[in-house]
């Protein structure tokens, strides 16, 4: 493709609050990689350790949902950096934050120094977390390592050896929380995560429920198991620390948990004293339409873990706890980088983003829209045996086969690429499944085109491999 080649569709006019009007729409100059991306990837591929590459998609700059590669191509991104990009690529308002502060403080460790920004982040964070009881914040830099002072902290108030995970979870990749992830075989093998404490259960799988059952007759069995069985043989409760789980299971699927899953394993963990933590790190930030995801669920965890759009692209995480489990002395845990002045700058523009222009109302409405148009294409495709998700998390499951449900992981990733090489970036999780994870910012006419490139994808993809 060496011309210009403009999609059929009209340009997608974007207002974002208190930003420009910017006509757009996806536009390809040349293939995806071009030429100079292509330069890139030889360069990266040379370099750089080999990690979780998914698309050669090179980016010179962005605005909102829409990337710019370094060969002009425009491209729609419904991956926002793996969830990061609540308010967008470079909101002005997050810029002008990052850059007003990087003039006046970039950094004072301020685990051992005080300043102001960082003790105000600190107030937001607990005022919306869930419950009553006060509550306090550690901050990080990452989703892991949010989880690691998670962990920590639990075993530190129960002095127990154990954490309880829900298998096919993502938990973070350092070596705690890696004890936890269970989303894909290559994340765990050779790196002994077995000593670390992290003990597992079956999640509640409903589309494959792992005891072949089906929802509601099933009476959660998959919860209700761990009385049963777990705690009375292989795990004493008095054994366990906490029950670290993402509201809604993130890389490893997409899977929305029963309603009332978190109050029967509540019911089961508190006569023990086994602790909460709900990981946020992805569903968390406003995702599914609630500040917090577990908020969907009706309980409310003595723990959160955040990161990823915490800071709108800034490395910032948090854990925010109980305050009642607070260290007693100084010491037992802390960091260099956590609460960062930029990172606590971008984070509390981030949330006046989010207020100013109800993103929250947005994530709902357009996770709405984004669900029934992707349920509409699973009327006209086979291969889409399930649509799932909570707000703007929204995942299309590949199968085989309808009945048996058998996962279509080629099929899968050949969508992956048919959709990239049109213009839309999009990234995998669980074994066959795509999610679509744009920005909070999102309007039903980005939506749409996703939708369109997405159908062609589809269609492409199926007669690549066949299985059409
Ligand atoms: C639920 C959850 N927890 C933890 C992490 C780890 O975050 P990070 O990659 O920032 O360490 C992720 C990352 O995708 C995640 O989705």
């Amino acid at each position: 493709m060496s011309s210009a080649v403009k999609r059929a569709m009209p340009p997608t006019t974007v207002a974002v609050t208190g930003g420009p009007k910017n006509v757009r729409g996806v536009v390809l100059k040349t293939p995806i990689p071009g030429p100079k991306g292509k330069a890139v990837v030889d360069l990266d591929t040379q370099y750089l350790m080999t990690s979780t590459k998914t698309a050669p998609v090179v980016a010179q700059s962005a605005k909102g949902v829409w990337v710019t590669d370094v060969d002009g191509n425009r491209i729609l991104d419904f991956t926002s950096g793996v969830g990061v990009l609540g308010t967008g690529h470079c909101h002005p308002a997050v810029v002008e934050a990052v850059q007003n502060q990087a003039k006046e403080l970039m950094h004072f460790a301020g685990t051992d120094f005080y300043y102001e920004i960082q003790a105000r982040l600190a107030e937001k964070l607990a005022k919306l977390a869930p419950g009553k009881n006060p509550k306090k914040v550690f901050f990080t830099n990452s989703g892991t390592e949010s989880v690691e002072a998670a962990v920590k902290m639990a075993r530190w108030n129960t002095q127990r050896p154990l954490t309880l995970g829900l298998i096919g979870s993502f938990h973070g990749r350092s070596m705690g929380a890696l004890t936890l992830t269970s989303s894909k075989p290559a994340q765990r093998r050779r790196f002994n995560a077995y000593t670390g404490g992290g003990v597992h259960i079956p999640a509640p799988t409903c589309y494959r429920c792992p005891y072949k059952l089906e929802y509601p007759s099933c009476d959660l069995y998959c919860a209700k198991i761990l009385e049963e069985l777990y705690f009375n043989t292989v795990l004493p409760p008095e054994d366990i620390a906490a029950f670290v789980a993402e509201p809604v299971i993130g890389e490893g699927g997409y899977v929305v948990p029963p309603k009332e899953y978190f109050q029967v394993m509540q019911r089961m963990l508190k006569p023990h004293g086994i602790l909460h933590v709900s990981d946020e790190v992805q569903a968390g930030m406003g995702r599914t339409g609630k500040w917090w995801a577990i908020e969907n669920f009706g309980v409310v965890p003595d723990m959160i873990t955040t990161a990823k759009a915490l800071g709108s692209g800034m490395p910032i995480g948090a854990m925010v706890f109980d305050a009642k489990l607070d260290y007693t002395y100084q010491g037992a845990h802390s960091n260099t980088y956590g609460g960062n002045a930029v990172g606590c700058a971008a984070s509390l523009a981030t949330f006046d983003v989010f207020e100013r222009e109800h993103l929250l109302d947005n994530a709902t409405k357009q996770g709405a829209y984004l669900t029934k148009r992707l349920k509409e294409l699973q009327g006209k495709y086979d291969c889409i045996g399930d649509v799932r998700g909570l707000g703007l998390m929204v995942a299309t499951d590949f199968v085989k086969d309808r009945t048996t449900r058998e996962h279509a992981p080629k099929l899968r990733d050949e969508v992956e690429k048919q959709a990239y090489q049109r213009g839309l970036v999009l990234l995998g999780c669980g074994r066959s499944a795509i999610r679509f994870i744009p920005a909070l910012i999102v309007k039903e006419p980005e939506i749409d085109e996703a939708v369109e490139i997405y159908e062609q994808a589809v269609g492409a993809a199926l007669k690549a491999t066949g299985a059409n």
